[in-house]
């Protein structure tokens, strides 16, 4: 067992900032080649280049992840560079429609479903046969959030998207455990990301969040890379299946 990932193939949507560019570090640290995959290609460049010197190589990709096609391209592209996926991380999430439940259209529910739900299932699709034909195994870590547990204030479709997350998690490992296919969750409490600004900068949440969680500060992205790492290496050969919280003691309570 280690955390060695030396001779491994990982893609991370949304590499290029907040939690998907602190896995995409810990992945490459350990020796992993990375494919990093979201639309704006400044930041997968910008994050590419900050960590050039880390022992695996990390390569950008433009990829609308609620585009089908995008997708195809981003499998093609990784196999073309560095070979077939084993380690995939469905990090790339939006959240349009937060508000009160009786304004969300049908057209959010679309939107909201394909980039965080369906793109996880297209490219479980598109890498996990390989996976499987290879004989060589495989772990996919899905990025939920602790509003997949339990619901969030005006965020009915963002809570639906991830707690759907889950639950395919759980039939995905279930499936794939004989192939030796790992498919496991991590639910983040509120991390500092561009994502969360709504939040980490409302004085009074913050405040709130002081006074009871029980580690009483915001999470920060690289906590969220080490749990990844975990589950991305062998140290986890025996996981599968699983929601690994990481929210600071926020839904211990
Ligand atoms: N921060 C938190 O408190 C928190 C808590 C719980 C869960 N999470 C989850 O953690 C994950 C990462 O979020 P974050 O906090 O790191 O936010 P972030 O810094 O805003 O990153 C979001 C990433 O998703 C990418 N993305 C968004 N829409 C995309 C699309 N249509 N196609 C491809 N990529 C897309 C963005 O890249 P481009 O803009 O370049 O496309 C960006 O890299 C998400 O799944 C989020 O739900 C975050």
């Amino acid at each position: 067992m280690s955390t060695s990932l030396e001779g491994k193939v990982a893609i991370v949507t949304g590499g290029g900032r907040g939690i998907g560019k602190a896995i995409t570090k810990r992945l490459a640290e350990a020796g992993a080649n990375v494919v990093i995959a979201s639309r704006k290609l400044e930041n997968l460049e910008a994050t590419a280049q900050e960590y050039s010197s880390l022992p695996g190589k990390i390569a950008p990709v433009v990829c609308h992840v609620g585009r089908a096609d995008d997708l195809e391209k981003l499998v093609g592209e990784t196999e073309k560079l560095f070979g077939p996926a084993d380690i995939l991380v469905n990090n790339s999430a939006t959240n349009i429609g937060q508000g009160p439940s009786l304004d969300v259209t049908d057209e959010m529910f679309a939107k909201m479903f394909e980039v965080n739900v369906v793109s996880a299932l297209r490219l479980i699709r598109l890498t996990v046969p390989k996976m499987i034909e290879r004989g060589t195994g495989g772990s996919i870590i899905n990025i939920a959030s602790i509003a997949g547990l339990r619901p969030q204030p005006g965020g009915l479709l963002y809570s639906a998207t991830k707690a759907t997350l889950i639950m395919m998690t759980r039939n995905w490992a279930m499936e794939f455990g004989k192939h030796n296919v790992r498919v496991n969750v991590i639910a983040p409490g509120l991390i500092e990301t561009d994502f969360s600004e709504y939040f980490w900068k409302n004085e009074n949440y913050v405040k709130k969040l002081e006074a009871t969680q029980p580690i009483p500060r915001i999470g920060t992205p690289d906590e969220i890379g080490g749990m990844a790492l975990y589950l991305a290496s062998s140290e986890s050969s025996f996981v599968t299946g699983q929601v690994f919280v990481v929210d600071g003691g926020a839904t211990a309570l």
